[in-house]
């Protein structure tokens, strides 16, 4: 396969803590830094409609509502990224769900310890990615 075809998006939000604590620039700078270009960001308070959207394949989970209320009416960011086998990447860049359980020097290993306040949320596969990206951003938006 040639690394063009290889070509990948993912969606990405930076949740309430991870702005409040002021950990945007060194999250955004280790994507940067990896090599992932940023198609588009976009800071916002998040309502609750669209957290509950995003997050509908956990509706009726014990953590569903506490995880709804955590986000809903608070600042996030979401951004798409774009790069190189990008879902897989993002995803090893941030490590594990449970920050308690991450690797050091992965995002959440090193800057998170709770796992309703994992502080980022990225795509799992491209099926999420495309679901989730629609939420937020409209395609033209994203045309490069
Ligand atoms: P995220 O990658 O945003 O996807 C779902 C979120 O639910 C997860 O990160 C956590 O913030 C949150 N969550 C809370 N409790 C759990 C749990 N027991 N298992 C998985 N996710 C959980």
């Amino acid at each position: 396969m040639s690394e063009r075809s290889e070509i990948e998006r993912t969606f990405v939000m930076l949740k309430p803590s991870c702005i409040q604590r002021g950990l945007m620039g060194e999250v955004i700078s280790r994507f940067e830094k990896k090599g992932l270009k940023i198609l588009q960001i976009k800071i916002m308070k998040m309502p609750r409609e669209k957290a509950e959207e995003l997050y509908r394949v956990h509706e009726g989970k014990p953590f569903y509502q506490g995880l709804i209320n955590a986000i809903s009416g608070k600042t996030v960011a979401l951004m798409v990224l774009e790069g190189r086998r990008a879902i897989s990447v993002v995803r090893k860049l941030i490590g594990a769900t449970d920050p308690a359980q991450a690797e050091a020097g992965t995002i959440r290993g090193d800057l998170a310890i709770d796992l309703t306040d994992n502080l980022i949320h990225a795509s799992d596969s491209p099926e999420s990615y495309e679901r989730e990206h629609r939420i937020f951003f409209t395609e033209e938006e994203l045309e490069t």
